[in-house]
């Protein structure tokens, strides 16, 4: 039988720390646990109280520590926000062996020049997405292991983060009690884009929109590869604090009520569904019914649909678009796909993992990111690692870090 292997991952949201446990059988996932906290100490994605952010994630580990039995050292975390930037990059090397054929530590020289890359001082690279080889002028090689040739090159996209943003992420996890993984930091638009899109989908142009509490996230696809990425400071946060103004409610009721009775359009909501609402400064319930309430929501989100399309324009996507695929925690609410498809005036459909216990979009980044773990990071690990004991240490130990060629030629298969 062969050991399984555990995979941490780590989703630090405005609404909600979300930690999912991976448990990777014979190459198969299996979610094995779940944890989540309230979060304190995020605004709009970003971190802005260290402590509050360590308190929140100790408890969303805590919780999901509790529901598998062991106790969590290691994890994945995924990193977000408009500090992202992507830039294209080039790598040249001369071929170092005499006979001239390509080998493995040429590969690895190339890529290490294509990280060379003139950045200002307060941005560092996060990762670094293979595009394709060229070999002597010859493009569109993926694998140039055992070609013949004098000059090898590569292209590349290189992801990049402010120094600042990365740190205070690395701090929170390390202050929390936790280690992250090598090569343990990972793009949550790249790791959703990996669970929600079909290999079509990368090609022919899509926007993946990750509509969460304090952020959209837009994610375009195109020609197989990540092409551009942007966060619009605007999401279900915005929704909840109409109701608070438009209900004259407190935040945590208007909360409650957009969970349970929020709909996104006027027209798909059920005239006969009423509620009562506490109002401030009284002690008076008042009576309103569901389409009062998506009254108040509709406005909000079809101007979230609208920033999203002028964003998507302003990224040059608009015209080469084969569709959008929304996910989020937002996007639950009912109403919100007929609404996308009018607004955003092409194909729509909602992403949801497809993991018993975790069938909801705001689980998209966390499963995403142990699909992306597997497969890139640690898809050679399970036979490095320990197997699962109760209450044992280290879930997701450090296992045995893929060759860079490997890496590289998954990477290809996924998006190229
Ligand atoms: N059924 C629902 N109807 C309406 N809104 C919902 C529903 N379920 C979740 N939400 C909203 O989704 C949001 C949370 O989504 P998600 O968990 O993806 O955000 P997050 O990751 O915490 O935040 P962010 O990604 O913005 O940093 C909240 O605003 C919440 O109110
Ligand atoms: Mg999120």
């Amino acid at each position: 039988m062969s050991s399984n292997d555990l995979i941490v991952s780590l989703d630090i949201g405005t609404s909600k720390v979300r930690v999912i446990i991976g448990e990777i059988s014979n190459g198969a996932i299996n979610i094995i646990g779940v944890g989540s906290a309230d979060s304190d100490g995020i605004r709009k994605g970003a971190i802005v109280d260290i402590d509050q952010t360590v308190q929140s994630i100790r408890s969303a580990i805590d919780h999901a520590e509790r529901m598998v039995g062991i106790t969590i050292s290691e994890v994945y975390v995924g990193i977000a926000g408009n500090h992202i930037a992507l830039q294209s990059n080039h790598g040249v090397v001369a071929v170092s062996n005499e006979d001239r054929e390509i080998g493995e530590e040429d590969i690895e020289r190339v890529l290490q020049a294509a990280k060379v890359v003139a950045l200002p001082p307060e941005r560092e690279i996060i990762g670094l997405l293979p595009k394709q080889f060229l070999v002597d002028g010859l493009t569109g090689i993926q694998d140039p292991r055992g070609m013949i040739g004098v000059r090898l090159e590569v292209e590349c996209t290189i992801i990049t983060g402010t120094k600042a943003a990365v740190h205070n992420l690395m701090r929170c996890v390390e202050k929390a009690g936790l280690r992250i993984a090598p090569s343990g930091i990972i793009l949550m638009s790249l790791a959703s884009g990996m669970m929600a899109l079909t290999k079509d989908e990368k090609q022919m142009g899509t926007v993946l929109a990750d509509i969460g509490a304090g952020a959209t996230t837009i994610a375009i696809f195109e020609g197989g590869s990540l092409a551009a990425v942007s966060t619009l400071p605007i999401g279900g946060d915005y929704v909840t604090s109409d109701i608070c103004y438009g209900l004259k409610t407190q935040t945590e009721h208007a909360e409650k009520i957009k969970l349970k009775y929020g709909c996104a359009r006027v027209d798909d909501a059920a005239s006969d569904v009423s509620f009562k609402v506490m109002r401030v400064g009284t002690n008076a319930e008042k009576e309103f019914s569901q389409p009062d309430l998506a009254a108040i929501i509709e406005p909000r989100m079809q101007e979230i649909f609208h920033m999203i399309r002028q964003e998507v324009k302003r990224l040059g996507y608009l015209d080469k678009l084969n569709g959008y695929v929304l996910t989020g925690g937002s996007v639950t609410m009912p109403g919100v796909l007929s609404l996308a498809q009018i607004e955003l005036e092409s194909s729509v459909r909602i992403a949801v993992p497809d993991f018993i216990g975790v069938r909801d979009p705001s689980y998209s980044s966390g499963v995403g990111m142990i699909q992306y773990v597997t497969k890139f990071v640690r898809y050679r690990g399970s036979a490095a690692s320990p197997k699962r004991a109760a209450k044992s240490k280290a879930a997701a130990p450090a296992a045995a870090k893929p060759g860079v060629f490997e890496w590289f030629k998954n990477m290809f298969k996924e998006f190229i």
